[in-house]
């Protein structure tokens, strides 16, 4: 039996959603703990709470509503994104993933079924990195660690005071975690953000997989001197290796490193004045790749290329890793029941890997886990001209609704055969 997604209800909860920190061109504002944020949160609290859905937030601040089984000893299908944006970012990136989420378990309690797992519609907090990426959901698997809270690539003093003024605290974050026998799965739906499906004609990505990631801090350091009397040979300019760096980035993994990537993605050079030679260039770097191989590899080569650029330049360099998330493979079962949910419903489907980083990567390592994309217009993403048309985003909705019905109803017959 397929259902539906209350189309009308979905709408208007997305637009509403759109609304809050949008920045007028089409895109949010809505980083992590920011106004906006927060206001996007209590949204969706009161969402949940008006569809009398039960609502949580655990002590990593995630937030969660609830559908629950009538079966006491059933476990919890997780679905869910994040409301969390990149500064000035696109309306589409993980919020759909959160509306969605929340419509299945109204359209499921509409349609009357009792399935034998609860559904929980989260809301992650920090995917995006602001101060950890995928903070709340690496919480909830239990893959945060102290030394995470430790050495945050956001700084321990932002994160430190962030957390005071949530008031979150370690014991309550690291606390956060679920016993992965609670828990029948996880199912993400997310636009591509990339130009895949769409250059493809394809309606639904299936997610094969997610791509590893690495984030450091590169700093050159040279001497900082007068810009007039300082002859140009006479210079240990921090800002000319950073500037060779970046270009070297993009070299070696253009170069060497098919189908991975790695960007610069800040430069500050100290003090900043025009009438000083840069003594010292802080960059943040990043690089991905689908396995973790490769990852290693890549990262070992561009330290080598910090190193060579820093001696061209007589500089000196260090390079420090600020962050890490391990490449996800997607579980097979959630990729057949996407696949059958979506063929059921008339939609075209190819498989794909994600090249953008997601909450689902962290619940791969605790429970079966799945994803789905929709297309993005030109593959833009992390801008506000972010869009997915909204047949598309329909599409995905009823989609996942279906996955989650059938992957219960797997858990039911699993249940009767053992
Ligand atoms: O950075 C990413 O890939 C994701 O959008 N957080
Ligand atoms: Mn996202
Ligand atoms: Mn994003």
């Amino acid at each position: 039996m397929l259902l539906r997604v209350d189309a009308d209800r979905l709408r208007a909860d997305f637009d509403a959603l759109g609304a809050i920190g949008a920045t007028g061109d089409g895109g949010v504002d809505r980083e992590t703990f920011s106004a906006a944020h927060l206001a996007a949160r209590a949204w969706f609290h009161e969402r949940a709470t008006a569809a009398g859905l039960e609502t949580r937030i655990d002590g990593a601040a995630n937030h969660s509503a609830v559908l629950a089984s009538r079966d006491p000893a059933a476990r919890t299908l997780l679905l869910g994104s994040h409301l969390d944006s990149v500064r000035r970012g696109g309306r589409f990136d993980g919020a759909l993933g959160v509306v969605c989420a929340l419509e299945v378990l109204r359209a499921v309690q509409d349609s009357g079924l009792d399935l034998p797992v609860s559904l929980e519609a989260v809301d992650f907090t920090d995917e995006e990195g602001t101060l950890i990426g995928t903070f709340g959901s690496l919480a909830l698997a239990g893959r945060l660690t102290s030394d995470d809270l430790a050495g945050p690539r956001c700084g321990r003093d932002l994160l430190v005071a962030e957390l005071a003024r949530m008031e979150l605290g370690e014991e309550g974050i690291l606390g956060a975690r679920r016993d992965p026998a609670s828990l029948a799965g996880y199912l993400e739906l997310h636009i591509e953000q990339g130009p895949v499906l769409e250059q493809a004609g394809i309606d639904i990505g299936i997610v094969t997989g997610i791509v590893g990631a690495s984030s450091f801090s590169v700093i050159f350091e040279g001497a900082a001197r007068h810009a007039g009397t300082t002859p140009m040979g006479n210079r240990r300019d921090a800002a000319v290796g950073a500037a060779a760096f970046v270009l070297g980035v993009r070299e070696t993994a253009a170069n060497g490193f098919p189908g991975c990537v790695a960007t610069v993605g800040n430069i500050t050079t100290l003090p900043g004045s025009f009438n000083v030679v840069p003594g010292r260039a802080v960059l943040r770097l990043e690089c991905r790749a689908l396995s973790s191989s490769r990852l290693a590899a890549l990262e070992q080569a561009l330290i080598e290329r910090a190193h060579s650029d820093a001696e061209s330049f007589g500089l000196d360099v260090t390079v420090e890793r600020v962050g890490h998330v391990d490449p996800a493979p997607t579980d097979a079962q959630a990729r057949s029941a996407f696949e059958s949910a979506a063929t059921d419903l008339g939609l075209t489907t190819m498989e794909l890997a994600s090249g953008a980083g997601h909450d689902t990567q962290s619940l791969a390592a605790i429970t079966p886990s799945g994803m789905v994309f929709v297309p993005s217009k030109g593959g833009v993403s992390h801008d506000a001209a972010e869009e997915t048309a909204w047949a598309d985003c329909l599409n995905g909705a009823n989609v996942l609704l279906n996955t989650a019905v059938r992957l219960a109803e797997d858990t039911r017959r699993q249940r009767a055969a053992s």
